[in-house]
């Protein structure tokens, strides 16, 4: 171990449940901000790619999908955020020494996040609300505006998790800059960043080509253009990480990379069946051209794939920590009327969720079923 390493003490309160359980909670949410993130940070971007590709004459197909997009923000946004607390609890309360460290040494860009966040989101909300009727070159301005701000504030994140996981430039670091300003970046950040933005994208093409295979019923031209946007996005996207994911690799712990694609190990198979899984769906996805059932099939396996990743990333993080944890860091002392209560309100919290989504969706496809009408009346 190298000589100068400060590592905190774990904090006096023990944890109220067993590691597995908050580590597993930690998966369960962490999923979850993923999959709404993506659509902010990855839908963000298709936002400025369908209004330039959608140009100026109205009534084109994707200026008609920019402004779907448009209109998921404000509950996206607002989706990330709140499945990102649930995982911050998680990470500070099993890894406290480890993240509340390196939050302290790039301290002032990590409260940026939060006044970014501010701005980030008051502009999806005017793209949102006040774009449709605004000219193009506005929508792009605070629409760019907004993919800037959630781009570092994913580079940010990276920048923080990546440092906790590495206590042997802790000091260095300190001694270097004293100030909180430090924003230590390393070989492997590049491509841990691409990665997160790359994967971003994919899953918000795949909700991209879903909207399009959904909407081939009642409108095959504006079906057949979506599902040609959305396959534009998702296969250059998917296709690069083959060569991000290889050169994030290479940059992980040797504990971790030696045994990538050991089928001896748990890690090698999960590994594996995330390749595999998103291999398939990778495939799915791109024959079936807008079909309903083999898109829907094809989004299912992503989100499979990317729940395995996250699982790796997750195991790939413990290995690396393994010889830094300070004793008694999950030591337990079992709280157990207030997981079960913990546990109870997820359950309604997220059965809320969902029949909020499902209301929404309901109210969206009468509204689309009434515009449709209207036009083949007009
Ligand atoms: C909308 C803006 C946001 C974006 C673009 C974003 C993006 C990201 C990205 C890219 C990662 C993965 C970083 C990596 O491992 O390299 C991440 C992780 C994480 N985010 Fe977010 N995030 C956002 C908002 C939030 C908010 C508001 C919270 C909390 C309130 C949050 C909580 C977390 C946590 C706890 C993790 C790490 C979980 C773990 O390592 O197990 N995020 N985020």
């Amino acid at each position: 171990m190298p000589e100068r390493l400060i590592i905190p003490s774990p904090e006096p309160l023990p944890l109220p449940a067993d590691p597995i359980l908050l580590q597993g909670l930690l998966l369960l949410t962490f999923v979850l901000h993923i999959l709404f993130m993506s659509q902010v940070l990855g839908g963000s971007l298709l936002y400025l790619g369908a209004t330039v590709a959608g140009g100026r004459k109205s009534g084109h197909p994707l200026q008609r999908l920019a402004h779907t997009l448009a209109g998921l923000f404000p509950w996206t946004v607002a989706f990330t955020i709140t499945t990102g607390v649930a995982p911050l609890l998680f990470v500070q309360l099993l890894y406290g020494s480890f993240f509340y460290s390196s939050s302290v040494l790039m301290a002032w860009p990590w409260f940026a996040v939060v006044p970014m966040l501010i701005v980030g989101y008051y502009a999806l909300y005017w793209v949102s609300l006040k774009g449709k009727d605004r000219p193009a070159w506005a929508r792009l301005t605070v629409g760019g505006l907004a993919a800037v701000v959630f781009l570092a504030i994913g580079f940010l994140y990276s920048t923080n998790l990546s440092l906790m996981q590495r206590p042997e430039v802790w000091a260095g670091v300190y001694a270097a800059n004293p100030y909180g300003t430090s924003l230590v970046t390393e070989a492997a950040l590049a491509p841990r960043f691409l990665h997160a933005v790359l994967g971003a994208v994919a899953l918000a093409s795949v909700l991209v080509l879903v909207h399009g295979a959904a909407s081939a019923g009642s409108d095959a031209a504006y079906g057949r253009a979506v599902t040609r946007f959305g396959l534009a996005s998702f296969v250059p996207a998917a296709l690069l990480q083959a060569v991000v994911a290889p050169w994030y690799a290479s940059h992980l712990v040797p504990a971790v990379r030696d045994h990538l694609f050991d089928l001896g190990s748990l890690l090698g198979q999960l590994t594996v069946a995330a390749l595999v899984v998103s291999a398939l769906a990778f495939v799915l996805l791109v024959a079936a051209r807008g079909r309903l059932r083999y898109t829907g099939a094809g989004a299912a396996l992503v989100v499979a794939g990317q729940a395995l990743l996250l699982i790796v990333r997750h195991m790939a993080r413990n290995q690396a920590l393994a010889g830094y944890m300070p004793e008694g860091l999950w030591r337990v002392v079992p709280q157990t009327a207030l997981v079960v209560l913990f546990l109870a309100l997820l359950v309604v919290g997220l059965a809320t969720v969902g029949y909020m989504a499902l209301r929404v969706r309901r109210d969206r496809v009468a509204l689309a079923e009434v515009a449709a009408e209207r036009r083949v009346a007009g």
